[in-house]
């Protein structure tokens, strides 16, 4: 039995504040106004619908997991965000195209009245979008300190108690660490400098930082995965995780990939293929764009099929990646996968998988439990890099001296168990042996 962690209680308002209210913040939005008005139910959502076992598989106890740990209920959550263009989140979902108008126009009031803050933008780092609505200022830490004001103005108008930020903004142009992502200190001084490895992201990731604000990165941008922002979580206080949330075609390969490597199944190749007609691939038909995707999607097969320990099943294993920008399909995305496996004395088998997927669609219960199990984090002094919820990521951030867990049964083993841990409950290893003496 663990320690029961002192949990602090969810009370009062909890503010979930989106840079980029696009197809996934809005889609996000909206579905929780309709669950609250009776109109659906939150398919997706493990805090929501989730279960949990405890105990022996005798004692038949299986609460639901927003019954078993403390979270903030749907009706205490306040939703605010920046975005580049000025249309409010009606609007801004009636252009993303994923909801239908009357689902919308049902829970019109509800959002419409959530409109934008002014963002940091600086189009070097998106380069196929051009906004105005954008924050002017001498240098980015000042660009910080004015997302801060907008932090706390939010707080004090609408009476919060308690605040998280998930990044559902554009995928940023690849970037690789620089020597001014070391140290808060080297940090600070670069945005006074109006550096160039500081991006837009990292802005808002220090202005929620700084002002104890849980930061979850929804892209696969750099963003909070330096060591300047470990240690000013760590000094704050606040949990951080990230990056890129895991949603169709990289879900389905960290559903399928344990699985042959469980059963031996050599892979000579995995090709994967995308048509995407929304704003985000069209962001992504930026090579510096999908460079950042590219990586976020790739590393997955490697971790989960670790080819240096199993050199005869995939060494050599041939793994591409596209996405094509294809606008007569909007949010639709069609995921194509072609697997080139093999058995027993090396006969070759072919899997193909046409996964017809609604991007937002799988995306915004992820922004629902990222935003809840954040703040649950925070309320039980869990500070830094949360590895326990690689489960919602393409690219599970991790210790430095760690490889990350992609394989999701795994993380949702260790999700649970987390959960466990801080309830003190038995943690579940699946041995079972008790069970036969
Ligand atoms: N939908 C999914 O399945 C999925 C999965 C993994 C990751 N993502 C990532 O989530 C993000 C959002 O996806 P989406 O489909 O909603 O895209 P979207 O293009 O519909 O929305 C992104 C919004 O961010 C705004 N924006 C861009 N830069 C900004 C900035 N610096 N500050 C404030 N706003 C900014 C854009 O104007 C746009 O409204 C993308 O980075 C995408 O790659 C989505």
């Amino acid at each position: 039995m663990s320690e029961n962690t002192p949990i602090e209680k969810a009370e009062g308002k909890l503010g979930v504040m989106m840079p980029g209210l696009g197809a996934v913040a809005t889609t996000f939005i909206a579905g929780i106004q309709a669950v609250k008005h009776g109109l659906s139910q939150p398919y997706g959502s493990l805090t929501q619908m989730g279960t949990i076992r405890l105990g022996k598989r005798t004692e038949n106890r299986v609460p639901k997991i927003k019954d078993f740990v403390e979270l903030t209920g749907l009706g205490d959550l306040v939703f605010g965000g920046w975005d580049i263009f000025t249309d409010n989140v009606y609007q801004s979902a009636l252009n993303a195209g994923v909801l239908r108008k009357e689902l919308l126009d049902q829970i019109r009031d509800d959002i419409e009245r959530i409109e934008p803050w002014k963002a940091v933008f600086d189009q070097n780092y998106v380069k196929k979008l051009h906004g105005e609505h954008v924050k002017k200022a001498a240098t980015k830490y000042d660009l910080a300190q004015m997302l801060m004001e907008d932090i706390q103005g939010f707080k004090e108008q609408n009476g919060l108690s308690r605040m998280v930020m998930v990044w559902c903004a554009s995928t940023e142009i690849f970037m690789r660490q620089d020597p001014v992502h070391k140290t808060v200190e080297s940090f600070e001084k670069a945005m006074k400098d109006i550096h160039p490895a500081i991006a837009p992201s990292m802005i808002y990731a220090y202005a929620s930082i700084a002002s104890g604000v849980p930061f979850a990165n929804g892209a696969p941008n750099l963003t909070v995965d330096i060591p300047a922002m470990h240690e000013l979580a760590g000094a704050k206080g606040v949990p951080i995780a990230g990056k890129d949330f895991k949603t169709g075609q990289t879900l389905m390969k960290t559903i399928l990939a344990p699985g042959f490597k469980a059963r031996l199944l050599g892979l000579n190749g995995w090709f994967s293929t995308n048509i995407l007609g929304n704003r985000d691939g069209e962001v992504l038909d930026d090579p510096e764009s999908f460079k950042t995707k590219e990586e976020s999607k790739l590393g997955v097969l490697d971790y989960i099929l670790q080819p240096h320990v199993y050199p005869e099943l995939y060494k050599g294993l041939y793994h591409k990646v596209r996405i094509n920008y294809y606008p007569p399909r909007g949010d639709n995305k069609e995921g194509w996968d072609n697997i080139d496996i093999f058995g027993w004395l090396g006969y070759p088998m072919q899997i193909k998988i046409d996964f017809l997927c609604r991007d937002s669609i799988l995306a915004a219960p992820i922004v629902l439990d990222l935003a809840l199990f954040l703040d649950l984090a925070q309320r039980c002094g869990m500070k830094g890099i949360q590895e326990w919820l690689s489960f919602y990521f393409k690219s599970p951030m991790c210790a430095p001296e760690l490889y990350p867990e992609h394989d999701l049964f795994i993380q949702l083993m260790k999700l649970k168990n987390t959960l466990r841990h801080l309830k003190g409950e038995e943690l579940i290893t699946h041995l079972g042996l008790e069970y036969y003496d």
